[in-house]
């Protein structure tokens, strides 16, 4: 239950989506392949074999997605671009106006219901060509990514005035190198972990200036998932595995960006457990750390659960009980912890200069389905988000400058290597008939915009 107490007035209250998981029209009008279109189609890459050809078809569909939005009463909405809708193969030198006209159209409709636009450059889903040559691994990368942001923002800079370089890189370089769950599909690469990890945020800041100079007046900033983490026991052993947690999901993004170094003792633990060389570093080049510390405007922060470490380096015989108790989880598996998003604003805020925040995604999966009467009970979902905004509404009174907060998200859609068989959205999506029916989550969050987050 929120206090009663309100945000302040012109906070932004949102959702959020992502270009690959909702437009389907994988080839409509001049659309090149994406990495994820590719991994999408491999045999055995997503559960049930889904892909995003469909999705949600809201490149068809979405002058009915705006009416929601509408009534939903959102003041922002988050969206990203598919790279390859403008570069096809991303090696083109001029962009395919059809697929900025798609974009520029639905600016105009969003502006023209006093709906903020928030565009993601970077949500994942890369040109296949690009991949071709190495992807992130390849500092060829930046260039590409610099000069697709330039037409982006030459192009709808005029109206767009809020900018997200790139979506959760730890996704990009964890799970595509160390996990193997994204594509590429790469394990324990630590080598290409780590030049992806630094390609993106060097591409992050050698565009600062291209979109600044695009779009006058506008707010530029990064999104990364970030977490806090605790270790299971007070053993030395799962202090030290939390400890590396930490930096290479969290401090491996941050200190670059604001405070132009990266964590030495990650760098260090890597090389004492020969995963890389210290020779292997030479992917940072003299200069790369000041363009990634460039000024940015604001930090995106997507929160959905934090992390507790256990080192399973060492046998459990030899380490300490685990102490931490779980608490219960979504449907994900992602345990429902919202004290963590407090903790994590407020040490953001303690260790680091960021003057302003968003809560860029936020959200919880639960496969609640319409019953008879059509109505979709998601009061779990409900439950989560109003949890969260009740720790964050704490969290600003604290002082922590959060400005907006996104849902994750306005629909179900394709949740990457889950498939279909994951959703998060205020909205069901029967993906047979792509019919569109709003959870009784859809109606509470309307009532809480309403109210500027307090619960009637
Ligand atoms: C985040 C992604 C987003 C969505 C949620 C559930 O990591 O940014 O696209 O899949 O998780």
């Amino acid at each position: 239950m929120i206090d009663n107490n309100k945000f302040p007035n012109d906070f932004l209250w949102g959702t959020a989506t992502s270009s690959y998981q909702i437009e389907g029209a994988m080839d409509t009008d001049g659309k090149g392949k994406s990495i994820w279109d590719t991994y999408s189609h491999t045999k055995g890459k997503i559960q049930n074999n889904d892909n995003g050809d469909v999705a949600c078809d809201h490149y068809n569909l979405w002058p009915k997605d705006i009416k929601l939005l509408k009534e939903l009463g959102v003041k922002a909405y988050r969206l990203s671009i598919s790279w390859p809708r403008i570069f096809p193969s991303g090696h083109e030198k001029a962009p395919n106006l059809p697929g900025l006209d798609f974009y520029s159209e639905l600016i105009d409709n969003l502006l023209e219901n006093n709906i903020k636009p928030f565009i993601t450059l970077n949500h994942w889903d890369i040109p296949q060509g690009l991949e071709d040559i190495g992807g992130w691994t390849s500092r060829d990368m930046v260039d590409a990514f610099v000069k697709y942001s330039y037409y982006v923002s030459d192009n709808l800079g005029d109206r767009v005035k809020s900018w997200i370089t790139h979506n959760e890189p730890w996704c990009i370089s964890y799970l595509g190198y160390i996990q193997g769950q994204f594509p590429p599909g790469l394990k324990n690469n630590w080598l290409k972990s780590l030049t992806t990890a630094h390609h993106l945020l060097l591409s992050h800041g050698m565009s600062i200036n291209e979109i600044r100079n695009n779009s006058k007046d506008s707010e530029i900033g990064i999104t990364l998932n970030l977490s806090p983490s605790t270790p299971a026991s007070e053993s030395t052993y799962d202090v030290e595995a939390c400890k590396f947690y930490d930096a290479q999901f969290n401090r491996l993004y941050l200190d670059p960006l604001y405070k132009k170094s990266y964590p030495e003792d990650l760098f260090d633990s890597l090389i004492k457990k020969r995963l890389i060389k210290r020779s292997d570093i030479n992917f940072l080049k003299p200069g790369d750390l000041k363009s990634i510390s460039q000024k940015t405007d604001f930090l995106g922060v997507n929160f959905y659960s934090r992390a507790v470490v256990r080192n399973n380096d060492i046998s459990e015989d030899k380490n300490l009980p685990i102490e931490v108790t779980l608490k219960e989880k979504t449907d994900f598996g992602w345990e429902i912890h919202p004290r963590s998003l407090y903790d994590l604003l407020i040490r953001i805020k303690k260790d680091y200069p960021i003057e302003k925040i968003y809560i860029t995604e936020n959200g919880c999966a639960y496969n609640d389905v319409p019953d008879k009467n059509n109505i979709i009970n998601d009061s779990k979902r409900i439950e989560y988000h109003s949890a969260h905004i009740n720790e964050l509404k704490n969290a600003i009174n604290d002082g922590v400058p959060c400005e907006g907060y996104f849902a994750w998200s306005l629909m179900d859609n394709f949740e990457w290597c889950e498939g279909f068989g994951k959703r998060f959205g205020f909205i069901w999506v029967d993906f047979e008939s792509l019919k569109r029916t709003p959870k009784q989550s859809f109606f509470w969050y309307k009532n809480l915009i309403e109210n500027n987050g307090k619960e009637i």
